[in-house]
Protein backbone atom coordinates (compact mmCIF):
# COMPACT_ATOMS: atom_id res chain seq x y z
CA UNK A 1 0.00 0.00 0.00
CA UNK A 2 1.47 3.39 -1.10
CA UNK A 3 2.65 5.87 1.77
CA UNK A 4 -0.52 8.00 0.39
CA UNK A 5 -3.23 5.57 0.93
CA UNK A 6 -2.25 4.85 4.29
CA UNK A 7 -2.36 8.39 5.13
CA UNK A 8 -5.86 8.53 3.61
CA UNK A 9 -7.08 5.07 5.48
CA UNK A 10 -5.37 6.30 9.18
CA UNK A 11 -7.52 9.96 8.78
CA UNK A 12 -11.08 7.97 8.04
CA UNK A 13 -13.41 7.63 10.70
CA UNK A 14 -12.88 3.81 12.22
CA UNK A 15 -14.56 1.98 12.29
CA UNK A 16 -16.42 3.66 8.93
CA UNK A 17 -20.07 4.55 9.84
CA UNK A 18 -22.79 1.59 9.02
CA UNK A 19 -19.88 -0.64 7.89
CA UNK A 20 -20.37 -2.77 11.29
CA UNK A 21 -23.79 -4.46 12.25
CA UNK A 22 -23.98 -6.26 15.85
CA UNK A 23 -22.25 -8.81 17.17
CA UNK A 24 -23.04 -12.13 16.02
CA UNK A 25 -20.50 -13.96 18.41
CA UNK A 26 -18.87 -12.15 21.44
CA UNK A 27 -15.27 -12.58 22.62
CA UNK A 28 -17.05 -14.14 25.78
CA UNK A 29 -18.54 -16.91 23.67
CA UNK A 30 -15.48 -17.49 21.60
CA UNK A 31 -12.92 -18.10 24.55
CA UNK A 32 -16.02 -20.46 26.22
CA UNK A 33 -16.35 -22.82 23.02
CA UNK A 34 -12.62 -22.56 22.29
CA UNK A 35 -11.74 -23.94 25.58
CA UNK A 36 -15.13 -26.93 25.30
CA UNK A 37 -13.11 -27.79 21.70
CA UNK A 38 -10.05 -27.74 23.22
CA UNK A 39 -11.18 -30.25 25.61
CA UNK A 40 -12.72 -32.13 23.28
CA UNK A 41 -9.71 -32.20 21.08
CA UNK A 42 -7.03 -33.04 23.84
CA UNK A 43 -9.45 -36.17 24.87
CA UNK A 44 -10.14 -37.61 20.97
CA UNK A 45 -6.07 -36.94 20.26
CA UNK A 46 -5.10 -38.73 23.31
CA UNK A 47 -1.41 -40.62 22.54
CA UNK A 48 -1.13 -38.83 19.52
CA UNK A 49 1.23 -35.69 18.36
CA UNK A 50 -1.36 -33.77 16.07
CA UNK A 51 -0.12 -31.66 13.38
CA UNK A 52 -2.40 -28.31 13.28
CA UNK A 53 -2.40 -26.81 10.10
CA UNK A 54 -3.70 -23.42 10.10
CA UNK A 55 -5.60 -22.34 6.64
CA UNK A 56 -4.14 -18.19 6.43
CA UNK A 57 -4.82 -15.76 7.19
CA UNK A 58 -8.25 -15.43 8.88
CA UNK A 59 -7.53 -18.56 10.69
CA UNK A 60 -4.50 -17.20 12.57
CA UNK A 61 -6.63 -15.57 15.76
CA UNK A 62 -8.17 -18.99 16.06
CA UNK A 63 -4.95 -21.12 16.14
CA UNK A 64 -3.35 -19.05 18.20
CA UNK A 65 -6.05 -19.79 20.73
CA UNK A 66 -6.95 -23.01 19.94
CA UNK A 67 -3.67 -24.51 20.11
CA UNK A 68 -3.23 -23.23 23.65
CA UNK A 69 -5.94 -25.05 24.74
CA UNK A 70 -4.84 -28.70 23.49
CA UNK A 71 -3.32 -30.13 25.85
CA UNK A 72 -1.39 -32.67 23.60
CA UNK A 73 2.28 -32.31 21.90
CA UNK A 74 0.80 -30.62 19.10
CA UNK A 75 2.87 -28.97 16.19
CA UNK A 76 1.71 -26.35 13.98
CA UNK A 77 2.11 -25.08 10.50
CA UNK A 78 0.77 -23.12 7.66
CA UNK A 79 -0.92 -22.40 4.41
CA UNK A 80 -1.81 -19.78 2.57
CA UNK A 81 -4.59 -20.21 -0.32
CA UNK A 82 -6.30 -17.43 -2.09
CA UNK A 83 -9.75 -17.85 -3.52
CA UNK A 84 -10.71 -15.88 -6.27
CA UNK A 85 -14.09 -14.31 -6.05
CA UNK A 86 -15.64 -11.56 -4.93
CA UNK A 87 -14.60 -9.42 -1.94
CA UNK A 88 -17.73 -11.30 -0.04
CA UNK A 89 -18.60 -14.96 -2.12
CA UNK A 90 -15.94 -16.90 -3.44
CA UNK A 91 -15.57 -19.28 -6.67
CA UNK A 92 -14.19 -22.16 -5.38
CA UNK A 93 -10.92 -22.13 -7.54
CA UNK A 94 -8.22 -22.00 -4.99
CA UNK A 95 -4.77 -20.97 -5.62
CA UNK A 96 -1.77 -22.09 -2.65
CA UNK A 97 -0.22 -19.42 -1.51
CA UNK A 98 2.16 -20.32 0.94
CA UNK A 99 2.38 -24.28 0.84
CA UNK A 100 3.06 -26.68 4.13
CA UNK A 101 6.76 -26.82 5.25
CA UNK A 102 5.83 -30.06 7.43
CA UNK A 103 5.59 -33.29 5.75
CA UNK A 104 2.10 -34.93 6.38
CA UNK A 105 3.18 -39.22 6.01
CA UNK A 106 1.93 -40.84 8.53
CA UNK A 107 1.06 -37.75 10.94
CA UNK A 108 -2.61 -36.77 12.15
CA UNK A 109 -3.76 -33.59 10.99
CA UNK A 110 -5.83 -31.16 12.07
CA UNK A 111 -7.03 -28.13 9.90
CA UNK A 112 -8.09 -25.64 11.53
CA UNK A 113 -10.29 -23.11 9.64
CA UNK A 114 -11.89 -20.08 10.15
CA UNK A 115 -15.26 -20.47 8.32
CA UNK A 116 -16.74 -23.17 6.25
CA UNK A 117 -19.30 -21.47 3.33
CA UNK A 118 -19.62 -23.58 0.41
CA UNK A 119 -17.18 -26.03 1.34
CA UNK A 120 -15.66 -25.15 -1.94
CA UNK A 121 -11.88 -24.09 -0.43
CA UNK A 122 -11.82 -27.20 1.90
CA UNK A 123 -13.03 -29.58 -0.12
CA UNK A 124 -10.02 -28.66 -2.23
CA UNK A 125 -7.78 -28.08 0.29
CA UNK A 126 -9.10 -31.95 2.23
CA UNK A 127 -8.16 -33.07 -1.66
CA UNK A 128 -4.60 -32.04 -1.55
CA UNK A 129 -3.88 -32.93 2.21
CA UNK A 130 -5.13 -36.60 1.58
CA UNK A 131 -2.93 -36.35 -1.86
CA UNK A 132 -0.02 -36.46 1.33
CA UNK A 133 -0.90 -39.69 2.96
CA UNK A 134 -1.67 -38.53 6.60
CA UNK A 135 -2.35 -41.18 9.05
CA UNK A 136 -5.84 -38.90 9.65
CA UNK A 137 -7.32 -35.80 8.41
CA UNK A 138 -10.03 -33.61 10.46
CA UNK A 139 -10.91 -30.56 10.30
CA UNK A 140 -12.21 -27.73 12.62
CA UNK A 141 -13.87 -24.62 11.91
CA UNK A 142 -14.64 -21.90 13.74
CA UNK A 143 -17.73 -21.11 12.10
CA UNK A 144 -20.44 -22.87 9.77
CA UNK A 145 -23.03 -21.11 7.72
CA UNK A 146 -26.06 -22.53 7.86
CA UNK A 147 -27.12 -24.68 4.80
CA UNK A 148 -24.75 -23.22 2.27
CA UNK A 149 -22.16 -26.31 1.48
CA UNK A 150 -21.92 -26.51 -2.07
CA UNK A 151 -19.65 -29.34 -1.40
CA UNK A 152 -19.79 -32.97 0.22
CA UNK A 153 -17.78 -32.00 3.74
CA UNK A 154 -17.37 -33.65 6.76
CA UNK A 155 -16.00 -31.16 9.51
CA UNK A 156 -16.04 -33.18 12.72
CA UNK A 157 -15.46 -30.13 14.39
CA UNK A 158 -17.89 -26.81 14.70
CA UNK A 159 -17.50 -23.26 16.40
CA UNK A 160 -20.52 -21.96 16.00
CA UNK A 161 -22.89 -22.95 13.29
CA UNK A 162 -24.41 -18.69 11.80
CA UNK A 163 -26.94 -17.42 9.34
CA UNK A 164 -25.45 -17.22 6.10
CA UNK A 165 -24.38 -13.51 7.13
CA UNK A 166 -21.00 -12.39 6.09
CA UNK A 167 -19.16 -11.62 9.28
CA UNK A 168 -16.37 -9.89 10.03
CA UNK A 169 -13.73 -9.83 13.55
CA UNK A 170 -11.42 -12.77 15.06
CA UNK A 171 -9.16 -12.62 12.20
CA UNK A 172 -12.03 -12.54 9.44
CA UNK A 173 -11.68 -9.49 6.89
CA UNK A 174 -13.40 -7.96 4.14
CA UNK A 175 -10.47 -6.89 2.32
CA UNK A 176 -7.86 -7.18 4.48
CA UNK A 177 -9.83 -4.95 7.28
CA UNK A 178 -11.28 -5.87 10.56
CA UNK A 179 -9.12 -9.11 11.49
CA UNK A 180 -8.37 -7.70 14.90
CA UNK A 181 -11.68 -7.17 16.15
CA UNK A 182 -12.52 -9.12 19.37
CA UNK A 183 -15.84 -9.87 18.86
CA UNK A 184 -17.39 -11.45 15.58
CA UNK A 185 -19.77 -9.31 13.80
CA UNK A 186 -22.21 -8.59 10.94
CA UNK A 187 -20.66 -6.59 8.07
CA UNK A 188 -23.32 -4.85 5.99
CA UNK A 189 -22.30 -4.79 2.36
CA UNK A 190 -22.70 -0.67 1.31
CA UNK A 191 -25.52 -0.79 -1.69
CA UNK A 192 -24.07 -1.05 -4.81
P1 LIG B 1 -15.93 -21.20 0.99
O1 LIG B 1 -14.97 -21.78 0.01
O2 LIG B 1 -17.15 -20.62 0.30
O3 LIG B 1 -16.33 -22.18 2.08
O4 LIG B 1 -15.25 -19.95 1.65
C1 LIG B 1 -14.25 -20.09 2.56
C2 LIG B 1 -13.43 -18.85 2.73
O5 LIG B 1 -14.12 -17.66 2.34
C3 LIG B 1 -13.13 -18.69 4.20
O6 LIG B 1 -11.96 -19.40 4.58
C4 LIG B 1 -13.00 -17.20 4.33
O7 LIG B 1 -11.69 -16.79 4.03
C5 LIG B 1 -13.95 -16.64 3.30
N1 LIG B 1 -15.27 -16.33 3.89
C6 LIG B 1 -16.44 -16.97 3.69
N2 LIG B 1 -17.43 -16.39 4.40
C7 LIG B 1 -16.86 -15.38 5.08
C8 LIG B 1 -17.37 -14.39 6.01
O8 LIG B 1 -18.56 -14.35 6.38
N3 LIG B 1 -16.46 -13.50 6.48
C9 LIG B 1 -15.13 -13.50 6.14
N4 LIG B 1 -14.63 -14.41 5.28
C10 LIG B 1 -15.48 -15.33 4.75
Amino acid sequence: MSVEDQGLIAERAWPPEGELGPVVISEEQIAQRVAELGRQLTADYAGKAPLLIGVLKGAFMFMADICRAIDRPVEVDFMAVASYGTATKTSGVVRIVKDLDADLADRHVLVIEDIVDSGLTLSYLNRYLLSRRPASLEVCALLLKRGQQRAKLDVAYVGFEIEPDFVVGYGLDVAERYRNLPDLRIYNEPAP
